[in-house]
């Protein structure tokens, strides 16, 4: 399954991304990360951060069931677009999950947004939110200008909503319910 995440500078993003990293190398599984500035996520065993991105594609076609983490922070809109294109829609045939992380949408091309099942949405500016709750069908994305820093919406294709607030250290925690189609 694959996972955008999406905010403004500072909001979280990287922080809670590099939560689910952790997660996945506790159940010893790789990780693969593709970001420019590398600092944050976990090292060790089973764990490869790099800025290169055709080493990022070359090392993810030789493993399975990877989380694959792409990180454009603040880049270039479409620095690895063609790794987010292929992680997208090729990797799943290699068990791999995917975590794209982008500061606004607009960055990640519409059809790798299309393609991603579930959506973290930190504070954003009011017309990149009115984007995602069309896109993922749920109104309740509209309020995410009104986000405190730290604090995310979490809304799946096929599941329900929530409001979380990410935490440095340890596991987001869930701080509401919310109703899907409501507000
Ligand atoms: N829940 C939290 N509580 C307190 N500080 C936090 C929390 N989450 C993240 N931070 C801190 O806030 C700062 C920004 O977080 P982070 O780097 O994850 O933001 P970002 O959305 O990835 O920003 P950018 O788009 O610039 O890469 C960092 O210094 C991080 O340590
Ligand atoms: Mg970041």
């Amino acid at each position: 399954m694959h996972t955008l995440i999406c905010g403004q500078t500072e909001s979280g993003k990287s922080t809670l991304a590099a939560y689910f990293a952790r997660s996945y190398v506790a159940a010893g599984r790789p990780v693969l990360i593709l970001d420019p500035i590398g600092v944050g996520w976990p090292s060790g065993r089973g764990v490869l951060w790099t800025a290169d991105p055709d080493y990022f594609s070359y090392q993810a076609k030789r493993c399975r069931g990877a989380l694959l983490v792409v990180d454009e922070a603040g880049e270039a809109v479409g620095t690895f677009q063609r790794q987010m294109q292929w992680v997208t829609t090729r990797s799943r045939h290699l068990g791999h999950s995917a975590l794209l992380v982008a500061q606004r949408p607009p960055m990640v091309a519409p059809n790798v947004r299309n393609q991603c099942r579930r959506l973290y949405l930190f504070t954003l500016a009011p017309e990149d939110a009115k984007v995602c709750a069309v896109e993922w069908n749920a109104p309740v994305l509209r309020e995410s200008p009104r986000l405190e820093q730290h604090f995310f919406l979490s809304v799946d294709r096929y599941g329900d909503a929530g409001l979380w607030e990410s935490r440095p250290a340890g596991a987001p925690v869930r701080v509401d319910t919310l109703p899907r189609m409501g507000l």
